[in-house]
Order: structure tokens, then C-alpha cells, then sequence
């Protein structure tokens, strides 16, 4: 079932989200956290970080995996998904890096990364809250256009709409990976809680398929309307199709 709730400013929306994070750490400090990178989640880390500062909230024993990594990018590039999550989440709000783990998009091993990520998800016991944000082609994680709603974490190739999104991050479109190491549409539909996130009239269109349009493998996105409990947090401006 999906709720949709639309809150005034995408800082509003990432209060929403930091709500439900902290109440459910209250109650499993341990628990397992889905993260997302892009520009959609950062409200929600900022609110977080606010709580972490000025309320005490402890995410220091709560686990985190993200959703997806550019394949043959060095771990130590300031755009590889291992840097940012470093950067933007596991220093802000005071996680445990042993605790966060981000897809391993080395070329080395690659093949059996996905089946060895989906492994350590499985032995934290799944994912209990999931950020997704959604990509302008549908994409939810790198799962392009035509990804099985089934898939598990595995190798894709980015269409040319989502290097051009993302060449904002590098010098030039040319130097923008062309393959993502990413969850599946099928592991991210094993979290228990899906929380999709979108801002902005760019989102508007692509946010009505995701949630009101048929569920279907050109959309990855709508895959959501699966899961049994979805949260659909946005400002006004994304939810103009709706
Ligand atoms: C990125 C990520 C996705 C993200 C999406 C939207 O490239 N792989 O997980 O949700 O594209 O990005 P943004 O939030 O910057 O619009």
C-alpha cells in the first residue's frame, strides 16, 4: 500500500523521513538502513545530522547498504558511491564505516560482487527502512529502463539519458562510467519499508508512472506499487502529475 505524502519543501520531506528513521532506531539501535546517493536523499541525511548533533541520536550501531556503485571507478575517486557515501553519510551523522557497505564496483571480482552483496544483505537480516530516490528514466538504484522486477544485485549499463544526468559530478560527460554494479528491482522490493523520494517539476512526469502507472519493467520505478508498504514523500512541484 502506498501512502503519498506531500510536505512543502524537501527539507520537510527529509524531516518526514529522519521521523521514521529515528523511531525505528529507538527501537532496534541495530537496524538496517538502505541508502541512497544522488541529490534526492541529501534532506533526509541533513536532517539526520541535525538529530545526531542536537538530539542524541546514536546511528552508531545501525548497519547501511547502498543501492549501487559505478563499475571501474577507484574506491578513492571523490565521485566513486564509496566516497560519497563516506563523505555525505557515514561521516555526518557518525555511523560506523565498518557497518555501511557500498556495491564493490572494482572490474576485479565483479562477476560475483552482486551474489556476494546480496549475501551480506540477507546476513544483516534484510533492510528495514529503504531510501530510493528516482532517476528522470525511471531508474530506482541503477536499474534502467527493461531491468527484471526480479533482478538481484548485478551489473547494468547506464543509458545515455543518466550519464548526461550525472556528467554534473564529473569533468565531462566522457569520463561518467558506463556501467553501474547495482541492487536489483528484486532486492530493493525485499526492504521492508520502501521511502521514494522526488523533488522538483523534472521528477513530475516520471514520478506518476512510478506510482499511477502500469508496473512495468520500461519504468523500474514502478515496481514500488509491489511492495506492501511505501512511503511517497514529495514537494509540490514533483507531484503536479498525480
Ligand atoms: C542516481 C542514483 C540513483 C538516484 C538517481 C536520481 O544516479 N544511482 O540512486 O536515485 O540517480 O538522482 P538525483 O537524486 O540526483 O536526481
Amino acid at each position: 500500500m502506498a501512502e503519498v505524502i506531500i510536505v512543502d519543501t524537501p527539507a520537510a520531506a527529509g524531516e518526514w523521513v529522519a521521523q521514521r528513521i529515528s523511531a525505528l532506531v529507538a527501537g532496534k539501535p541495530d537496524a538496517v538502513l538502505g541508502l541512497a546517493t544522488g541529490s534526492t536523499p541529501l534532506p533526509v541525511y541533513a536532517a539526520l545530522e541535525r538529530r545526531v548533533r542536537e538530539e542524541g541520536l546514536n546511528l552508531g550501531h545501525v548497519r547501511g547498504f547502498a543501492l549501487d556503485e559505478y563499475v571501474g571507478l577507484p574506491a578513492e575517486h571523490p565521485e566513486s558511491y564509496r566516497s560519497v557515501i563516506r563523505r555525505d553519510v557515514v561521516e555526518r551523522l557518525g555511523m560506523n564505516a565498518e557497518l555501511v557497505c557500498v556495491p564493490n564496483g572494482d572490474r576485479d571480482g565483479i562477476n560475483t560482487a552482486g551474489e556476494r552483496y546480496e549475501a551480506d544483505i540477507r546476513a544483516a537480516g534484510g533492510v528495514d527502512i529503504q531510501i530510493l530516490g528516482v532517476g528522470t528514466s525511471g531508474h530506482i538504484g541503477f536499474n534502467e529502463p527493461g531491468s527484471s522486477l526480479n533482478s538481484d544485485t548485478r551489473v547494468k549499463a547506464l543509458t545515455e539519458q543518466t550519464r548526461r544526468d550525472n556528467a554534473r559530478f564529473f569533468p565531462s560527460i566522457d569520463e561518467v562510467p558506463t556501467h553501474a554494479l547495482t541492487q536489483g528491482v528484486g532486492t530493493i522490493l525485499r526492504a521492508k519499508h520502501l521511502v521514494l523520494l522526488a523533488f522538483g517539476a523534472a521528477k513530475a512526469e516520471i514520478l506518476a508512472e512510478c506510482v499511477e502507472g502500469p508496473v512495468t519493467a520500461s519504468v523500474p520505478g514502478s515496481a514500488v506499487q509491489l511492495h506492501r508498504h511505501v512511503s511517497v514523500v514529495v514537494d509540490e512541484a514533483a507531484a503536479t502529475h498525480l
